[in-house]
């Protein structure tokens, strides 16, 4: 089994915790990175994701009884509720907000007729909380998944992502398009994955991690999608919509619409409306390319690519910060770098950059002279490569 999973530390505080002995399997579930295609889901769009090595890790251990208990290691708090009525978004109103994810699977898999047994959960993740990497579907579907393998029963990756997703909706109240729950489930290492948000189809596309290097640049700053700003953007495209749907009824998303089509009816549109609009079609033609370059290893082309998408969120759909636009900026001046974006929600997270092998000193020593001189946080600037989607290890039959 691989060593990076660092399985009997965390088996130690599994028996710590619960005063049980070992559990019984490991769920992975990891973190992601959008390399572009940002804003673009909840619209019928293109997203180009990779999943990420860092992970939330839940090892379970069954019990006969109706009882869940699941505890986070990152909180030091633990929760319980029945794992035959684990409640409706409105019930167990005392429970922390982060157990409403975990709580919000067990429900909707109970509510899909799947049996779900009574068990310890112990969640333990490497990922950052609100750094733009997708911690709670990680969280969502890192639970289902031990959920179900301690029911001794499956799902499909699809439908599960979509009960994830489902799940955030309405037991944490985040409006999240479907990006990060399929890209968790199905990404594949060394290898990004081409989604189309109308269809659902996927396909994945080489990322050799031999080729060229993916940098990530974490401002340090927080924030939560639940929040205003998230829901704002996507009801100003809606907006924008139903204006285009008024001459032509046959478009269904943003994802039918054409720049030339939206410069048409801009008189019409309100500036922001028009702005936000240009972002979501613009970004959806740029992930288009973006896939096409990377088929061919046309990196230049990728980074320009990225440079103009993080031009467009920051100026037309203004969901960047100072932060990010500040590591983005030092990562373009750096030689090697082939373009760099914002990654993710935005409001704060992480930025990323796609440049030459061995480019990472230069720009971690630029950041650390530069950036963290002036922010308040300093900013993590790691390598990372597109890892393989989520999975259950057993560590012991379950019965
Ligand atoms: C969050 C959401 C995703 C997607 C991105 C922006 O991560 O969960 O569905 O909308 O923001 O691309």
């Amino acid at each position: 089994m691989d060593n990076s999973l660092d399985i009997s530390a965390r088996v130690d505080r599994y028996r710590r915790v619960f005063g049980q002995a070992s559990p019984d399997l490991l769920a992975r579930a990891p973190g992601r990175i959008n390399l572009i295609g940002e804003h673009t889901d909840y619209h019928d769009g293109l997203v180009l994701p990779i999943a990420m090595s860092s992970s939330l890790y839940v090892l379970a251990g069954g019990r006969g009884q109706n009882d869940l208990t699941v505890h986070s290691t990152a909180i030091g708090e633990t929760v319980d509720f029945s794992a035959q009525d684990p409640g409706g978004p409105d019930d167990y109103t005392d429970l922390p907000d982060w157990s409403r994810y975990v709580r919000g699977v067990a429900a909707l898999l109970r509510h899909n007729g799947i049996a779900l047994r009574g068990g310890w959960l112990l969640i333990d993740s490497d990922i950052p909380v609100g750094g733009g990497v997708s911690s709670s579907a990680a969280l969502e579907i890192g639970s289902a998944l031990a959920l179900l393998a301690l029911s001794v029963a499956s799902m499909d990756p699809v439908t599960l992502a979509l009960l994830a997703r489902q799940a955030e909706h309405e037991y944490a109240g985040s409006p999240c398009g479907i990006m990060d729950q399929f890209i968790c489930l199905l990404g594949k290492a060394d290898h990004a994955l081409l989604l189309d948000c109308r269809s659902q189809a996927f396909r994945h596309v080489p990322l050799p991690h031999e080729q060229v290097e993916l940098i990530v640049m974490d401002t340090g700053v927080r924030h939560a999608i639940g929040g205003g700003e998230y829901a704002l953007r996507q009801q100003q495209g809606l907006d924008g919509l139903t204006i285009l749907q008024a001459s032509d009824p046959g478009i269904g998303a943003l994802r039918d619409v054409s720049l030339e089509r939206l410069f048409a009816h801009q008189q019409r549109m309100d500036a922001v409306i028009f702005r936000r609009c240009r972002h979501v079609i613009s970004e959806i033609q740029r992930t288009d390319e973006a896939a096409t370059a990377l088929k061919a290893g046309d990196w230049a082309a990728f980074g320009r690519l990225m440079n103009a998408s993080h031009a467009s969120l920051r100026d037309d759909y203004e969901v960047s910060c100072a932060e990010l636009d500040e590591l983005v900026e030092l990562a373009v001046q750096t030689p090697g770098v082939y373009g760099a974006r914002m990654t993710g929600g935005g409001f704060g997270g992480c930025a990323i950059a796609m440049a030459r092998k061995n480019t990472l000193p230069a720009l971690r020593q630029t950041v650390t002279e530069k950036y963290d001189k002036r922010y308040a946080n300093t900013a993590a600037v790691y390598t990372t490569q597109a890892d393989f989607g989520a999975n259950v290890y057993p560590l012991r039959k379950v019965q």
